[in-house]
């Protein structure tokens, strides 16, 4: 029977790096990071550090799974390795490879309601092309909006911060809001004790457009001049989940997915994490008490035998203010699009039209 040390995550000669059993595919700003933190508080499970993009980079693919399996954290026989990138879910050539390396892995799938994701990644966009346009000593550094908003960061650290999630880089738990440095040095330990890597990703001005950079508002970018929805306008085609999904469900049985609502996630984790410790076929071990709401920040924040951490500024950012008629037009664009989501995964998730 395989030993599980639930609270040590050291080496002991029974670890080795195994490859991923179970692999978290999107959506982006659905809360993949906040899932694979709160699955990560469960014994059984082990996290890769950073978003690896092993199946949606050509350069990465190439090196092989030797090379995968070197990004994965140690783990002892009977715990599951979860990787994630949320990039996955939405590159056509990752479900073959997916299902090439392993024909049986897990896939979890966070949604949250469309138009919200949208406006989710806008708000992410903004905020890179916004650090892009900074200047990157650290002299004078602007306060960015997000981070100032009730962070209790000073300017330094909240850019700072934001220069890595700028580049990209997406392995990390904040401190609490109004934290204290020192939680975020012991974090940082943490991580290089763990023996988690980082990846980074593209960088910023590969994905932004023009657009964006020309700070225009949600609003401009969504919806065109005569009023119709602008359908290429990325925050909202990666909305289209159905459109993402079916590919998936022509290379994975309905079965091996399992979607997580992520609006709930954020309401009621646990009632969430419930359903994937039975997906994953765990016991039941994520709590209530792993968790307290931290009313600063407005999200749920985990509680580790070592201390409190919640999810760092880029991850519960505040959203700008979208006219309410957009927001109901593009609820409406997106009716129809749900419904065909809502075939797909058997299951009416009840989105507002
Ligand atoms: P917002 O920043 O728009 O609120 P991802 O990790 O996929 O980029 O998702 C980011 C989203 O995770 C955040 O989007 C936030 O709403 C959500 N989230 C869910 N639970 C959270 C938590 N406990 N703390 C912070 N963010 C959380």
């Amino acid at each position: 029977h395989p030993m599980v040390f639930p609270s040590s995550r050291v080496h002991f000669s029974k670890t080795s790096r195994r490859l991923p059993q179970a692999l978290i595919i999107g959506v982006r700003k659905c809360g993949t990071r906040a899932l694979l933190e709160m699955l990560y508080l469960h014994p059984r499970i082990q996290k890769a550090g950073g978003e690896v993009h092993f199946f949606d980079r050509d350069e990465n693919y190439l090196k092989g799974l030797d090379w995968y399996r070197k990004k994965m954290p140690h783990s002892f026989r009977g715990q599951i390795t979860i990787e994630k990138s949320p990039s996955y879910f939405v590159s056509p050539e990752v479900p073959e490879r997916v299902r090439a390396m392993n024909a049986s892995i897990k896939l979890l799938l966070i949604v949250r309601e469309p138009v919200t994701r949208a406006i989710s990644d806008y708000t992410q966009l903004r905020s890179h092309a916004a650090t892009a346009i900074l200047p990157l000593a650290d002299s004078s550094p602007p306060t960015p909006p997000a981070a100032a908003a009730g962070s209790g960061y000073g300017p330094s650290t909240a850019a700072r911060t934001k220069l890595q999630s700028a580049r990209g880089y997406d392995n990390a738990l904040g401190s609490g809001a109004g934290g204290k440095e020192t939680s975020q040095r012991t974090q940082r330990a943490r991580r290089t004790v763990i023996g988690t890597t980082t990846t980074t990703a593209a960088t910023p001005t590969t994905t932004l457009s023009a657009a964006q950079l020309a700070g225009k508002s949600f609003e401009e970018l969504a919806i065109f001049p005569n009023g119709t929805v602008n359908e290429a306008y990325r925050p909202l085609s990666i909305s289209m989940y159905h459109i993402h999904l079916h590919r998936w469900l022509e290379v994975f049985p309905r079965e091996q997915l399992l979607v997580v609502n992520g609006d709930r996630l954020i309401e009621d984790p646990v009632s969430q994490l419930r359903r994937i410790e039975a997906f994953l076929g765990i016991e039941h071990r994520v709590k209530s008490e792993h968790f307290y709401f931290n009313e600063t920040k407005g999200f749920y924040c985990l509680r580790y035998d070592n201390g409190d951490r919640c999810l760092r500024e880029t991850k519960g950012r505040k959203h700008p203010h979208v006219d309410p008629v957009v927001v109901s037009k593009l609820r409406k664009f997106f009716a129809e699009y749900n419904q065909r989501f809502y075939e797909l995964v058997g299951e009416d998730l009840g989105w507002p039209e």
